[in-house]
């Protein structure tokens, strides 16, 4: 699995917005390939140990609410060097300090709703992949 798989989430303003498809299209456009997905709704318990990392952190309270707000959709991607490039897709948190043409820069909202998530390392890509989806040993 090393190297190839990443976990991302449209986020639920991106969904709301009705901008799912656009994002799909630019993920697919860039080489992912949908290797998972499904759309779903967090409960606050769901966001809390997906985002446990950040339990300490100011903004946690907020991201939490926010993350239950609406309905997102997960999927497990396959590309080379999977977790890096999309990382560079997706573009910064802050998106007034996102690339031009990155998803956030294109579709995010502020800091906080961010229209799309990836995972920042292969280790992390299974954990969360795991937590939405069984992944097998082809991961
Ligand atoms: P993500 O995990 O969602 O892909 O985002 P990221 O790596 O770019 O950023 P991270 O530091 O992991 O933060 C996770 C999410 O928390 C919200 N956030 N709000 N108000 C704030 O200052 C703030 N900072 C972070 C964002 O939704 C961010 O994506
Ligand atoms: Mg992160």
């Amino acid at each position: 699995m090393k190297g190839n798989i990443t976990f991302t989430m449209i986020k639920p303003d991106a969904v709301a917005d009705g901008n799912t498809g656009a994002i799909l299209s630019r993920i697919e456009g860039a080489g992912f390939r949908i290797v998972a997905m499904k759309k779903t709704q967090l409960s606050k318990s769901d966001a809390e140990k997906f985002y446990g990392i950040h339990r300490e952190r100011p903004f946690f309270r907020e991201l939490v609410e926010y993350m239950t707000s609406g309905p997102i959709v997960a999927a497990i991607l396959e590309k080379e060097n999977a977790v890096e490039d999309f990382r560079k897709l997706i573009g910064a948190t802050d998106p007034t300090k996102a690339e031009e043409g990155t998803i956030r820069k294109l579709f995010a909202k502020s800091i906080s709703a961010n229209a799309i998530h990836g995972s920042d390392s292969d280790e992390n890509a299974y954990i969360e992949g795991n937590f939405f989806f069984s992944m097998r040993e082809r991961f």
